[in-house]
């Protein structure tokens, strides 16, 4: 083999290495597994492993924007650009882009039937871009701090789940960041932000919320948002099988299949395994379901926005995801290294 052989071939070795150990992102996860993201939102970093694109962008109080993206395909986002654009004066979150092709995209949710918002024209709040600073491995990054009032929406996503059809949807929150009131959610909602009754919503929600259904001790739990009612199992109020949760940060889990079948799942997003904390029949009265597609963060398919909670990064997804490709998942966001300091 001449040097220049030798050379070109170590070369090829070197690139195909970097390929195959090139971590896989959430949604190449669910990609592969066929459960393909329809949405994938993060403030925090990149799901997909060849994403380069917008992660979100922040508003100024002079009305100016601009996007932040990742420090490198696949990686975390670039909390530089943040900080020198809101330099000396605020900024909020306006924009959470949707990191899959289907390009869902989330921003300040309409007044909705259960009220308006408090911004002009009935609309909710903006994040605080700077009020949720965290640590992936060392890299400081923000998250997206939903105050009561604030909200972001989109009804007119397209490839959501709709009808009695499957989704799954994952998402790593504040579990220190929450409150009684309604509801902190993301997932599947109305398309117009009007209570369209049981079945309507399919949706992870987080918070101590009593007034449907309840898990162990106070609280917070991880529960489904299936409209007219917040479910920790197959029982209408309580359910003994969903745990209080006491982690910084959690990864909760919801998904329902096309079978009458819906799962909550969770666990410490910054170490260990996802458990199951129910796995059945759904509700009495939700089922088939009749899912609308829209999506919402911070607040209830009818537009509540009483409740708080902080939100780093969630995807939803056709089909109903197995329990392997979400432990692969879980592992995933472990290895992202949340942390509250560097
Ligand atoms: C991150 O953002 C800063 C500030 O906008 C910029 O100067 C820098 O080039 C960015 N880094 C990367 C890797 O894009």
């Amino acid at each position: 083999m001449s040097p220049s052989t030798l050379r070109q071939s170590t070369c090829a070795l070197l690139a195909l290495s970097l390929v195959t150990t090139a971590t896989a992102g959430p949604c190449d996860l669910y990609d592969a597994a066929g459960y393909p993201c329809v949405a994938a939102h993060s403030t925090t970093r990149a799901l997909y492993s060849a994403y380069s694109g917008p992660l979100y962008q922040v508003q100024r109080t002079d009305g100016t924007t601009t996007d932040i993206a990742p420090l490198s395909a696949g990686g975390v986002a670039n909390a530089s650009t943040q900080d020198s654009f809101c330099a000396g004066t605020t900024c909020v979150i306006s924009i959470i882009y949707d990191q899959s092709p289907r390009g869902n995209h989330l921003t300040r949710a309409p007044p909705g039937s259960a009220g308006s918002g408090p911004a002009p024209g009935g609309y909710d709040n903006l994040a605080d871009a700077t009020a949720a600073p965290v640590y992936l491995n060392g890299h400081k990054v923000y998250g997206v701090k939903v105050a009561p009032g604030t909200g972001y929406r989109n009804n007119d996503a397209k490839g959501t789940a709709t009808g009695n059809a499957a989704e799954g949807m994952y998402a790593v929150l504040d579990g220190t960041h929450y409150n009684g009131g309604c509801c902190f959610d993301y997932g599947n909602a109305e398309t117009n932000s009007v209570d369209t009754g049981a079945g309507h919503m399919e949706a992870i929600y987080f918070g101590n919320c009593n007034v449907w259904g309840t898990g162990q001790g106070s609280g917070p739990w991880i529960m489904g948002d299936l409209e007219n009612g917040l479910f920790s199992g197959q029982n209408a109020k309580y359910n003994g099988g969903d745990p209080a949760i006491n982690y910084r940060f959690v990864t909760a889990v919801i998904k329902g299949d096309s079978s009458n079948l819906w799962a909550i799942r969770g666990g410490n997003a910054a170490s260990g395994s996802l458990s199951t904390y129910y796995s059945g029949p759904r509700p009495s009265g939700y089922y088939p379901m009749k899912k609308e597609g829209a999506i919402i963060l911070g607040i209830g398919g009818d537009n509540s926005h009483g409740a708080q909670g902080t939100f780093y990064e969630g995807v939803m997804t056709t089909g109903y995801p197995s329990d392997a490709v979400e432990d692969k998942v879980q592992a995933d966001v472990v290895a992202a290294g949340y942390a509250t300091s560097s």
